[in-house]
């Protein structure tokens, strides 16, 4: 019996908090719950009722620190993050970033169902907003922190095509970078392995360019590169952090609500709120997409048909789990900070079975309406087709006694499933801070 797979059922204050919230925000939760309770003389009854529920999936708070990469200065990582974010020099060909297919005027997700950067990918590449908050990264969770979740695509041929002596080329040949780096780590990088004769074609620093740049400099030190790219990876996770957007309708609408204030001028309706009523009810949505980040953090079967149809061939979470262990990066390596904290106890502990082929991580909803197409092959072009496949599981795929037991077709009608739409629609955040979505390399 695998202990880390879900679900088990929620107790009903789980339930009524949102799954594995810490202890403080239960209570914030909980005295949202009194204060509408207190204020019941004059409410409505379906109101308190709603308030309830609600709580329990909002406001989301900002995620925890990383105790992983703890950084002497995350606000100069993550300048420096955003610079390799958006630099297509890291690339093999140098002409894709992170932002090609994290796409900031798309909910930093890809348009195209399909990521393809150096080579076609067999996933759709996801929103970063609101990153942090996942416990695991990637669709089946080859990574259990976000900083080591950017090594992959670094050096993936799929994705950039870039390569580790690139990376740290960059920061050679930058003084923009050499300035944040030395800031953001206040130690400066070991590049040895630059300093080694260069393969034909390739430019290295000299010993003396690179002690020029960094002074304290060890050029003995056999695991340089992946230090630097450790490092490189960390400030892209301190960037990451920042992609968070402000409250969106749902949340600003139970805030009004619970606060007994005007809730007229939010974009928030009946049709939004009998959405909510189906999400949190006889949809069942909750289960799965639970708490103020609406995911559980884990792994499941939703049977949804591959892209170009037949049976899947993508193994998600059974493969991946076992990938996470064996990465020499994950939170027990010697790049973490916490290599006994909770992440890597959590990584420790993972036991993959076969039960788990075919699962893939509950995706967060928050902006789900600015990310189209949806699942992680971009199998479904709306929400509407995401809310019609679940409502009748048609063509669902999966061997069934793989499949999930909670998914059963629910039968709505029309008008409730564009409520249940109107829902998702309602949890588009306020944007994220322009200073951060703006590509530095103009
Ligand atoms: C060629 C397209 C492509 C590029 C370039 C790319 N990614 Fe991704 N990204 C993907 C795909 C596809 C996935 C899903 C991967 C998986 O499930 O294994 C993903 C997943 C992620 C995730 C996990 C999100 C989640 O919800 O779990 C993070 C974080 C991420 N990428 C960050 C980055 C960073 C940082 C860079 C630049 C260093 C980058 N990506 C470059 C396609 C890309
Ligand atoms: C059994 C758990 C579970 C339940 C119940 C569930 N989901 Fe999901 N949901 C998932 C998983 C897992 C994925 C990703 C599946 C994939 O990529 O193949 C997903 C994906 C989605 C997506 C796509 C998001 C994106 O960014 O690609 C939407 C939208 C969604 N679910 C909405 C809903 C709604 C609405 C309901 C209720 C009708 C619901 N889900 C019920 C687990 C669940």
């Amino acid at each position: 019996m695998n202990v880390l797979r879900f679900p088990k059922p929620p107790s009903s204050d789980e339930r009524r908090y949102g799954e594995k919230l810490p202890k403080r925000l239960a209570l914030a939760g909980g005295l949202l719950v009194l204060m509408g309770l207190g204020a019941c003389s004059e409410r409505d009854p379906a109101d308190e009722d709603f308030l309830r529920r609600a709580s329990a999936f909002t406001p989301l708070q900002p995620a925890s620190p990383d105790e992983t990469m703890p950084l002497p200065d995350l606000e100069a990582a993550a300048e420096l993050g955003h610079r390799l974010f958006f630099d297509q020099r890291l690339s093999g060909d140098g002409t894709i970033s992170c932002a090609t297919c994290h796409d900031p005027e798309h909910g930093f997700a890809d348009p195209r169902p399909l990521a393809d950067g150096m080579g076609q990918a067999t996933r759709h590449a996801p929103t970063l907003l609101h990153v942090a908050h996942h416990r695991w990264f990637g669709w089946g969770g080859k990574a259990d922190t976000l900083w080591s979740q950017a090594i992959g695509p670094l050096e993936s041929a799929h994705e950039m095509g870039g390569h580790r002596l690139a990376l740290v080329e960059s920061f050679f040949r930058d003084e923009t970078y050499a300035d944040l780096y030395n800031k953001a780590f206040r130690t400066s990088p070991q590049i040895s392995r630059f300093l080694e004769p260069a393969e034909p074609g390739e430019q290295r620093l000299s010993a003396q360019e690179a002690t020029a740049l960094w002074p304290d400099l060890d050029p003995s030190d056999q695991n340089a590169t992946h230090g630097l790219l450790a490092d490189s990876a960390k400030a892209l996770a301190a960037y990451q952090r920042k992609l968070v957007t402000g409250p969106s309708p749902f949340d600003r609408y139970v805030e009004a609500l619970a606060a007994g204030e005007s809730t007229e001028d939010i974009p928030f309706g009946e049709a939004e709120r009998r959405g909510f009523e189906l999400f949190a009810g006889k949809a069942r949505c909750f289960v799965c997409h639970s708490g103020p980040f609406f995911s559980d953090g884990e792994f499941h079967n939703t049977g949804a048909p591959p892209l170009h149809g037949g049976e899947p061939e993508d193994p998600g979470r059974y493969r991946d789990g076992k990938l996470l262990q064996a990465d020499p990066f994950n939170a027990t390596g010697e790049f973490s900070a916490d290599r006994e904290g909770q992440t890597a106890e959590r990584t420790r502990l993972l036991k993959i079975g076969s039960e788990q082929w075919g699962e893939f991580k509950t995706p967060t909803l928050r902006n789900v309406d600015l990310t189209p197409p949806y699942m992680h092959q971009g199998q479904f072009e709306t929400l509407e087709a995401v809310v019609a496949f679940y409502d009748t599981l048609e063509n669902s795929v999966g061997a069934s006694h793989h499949q999930e037991q909670i998914l059963q077709p629910i039968g709505l009608t029309e008008a409730e499933r564009a409520d249940l739409v109107a829902f998702l629609r309602s949890l588009t955040g306020t944007p994220v801070p322009e200073k951060w979505t703006q590509d530095p390399f103009p």
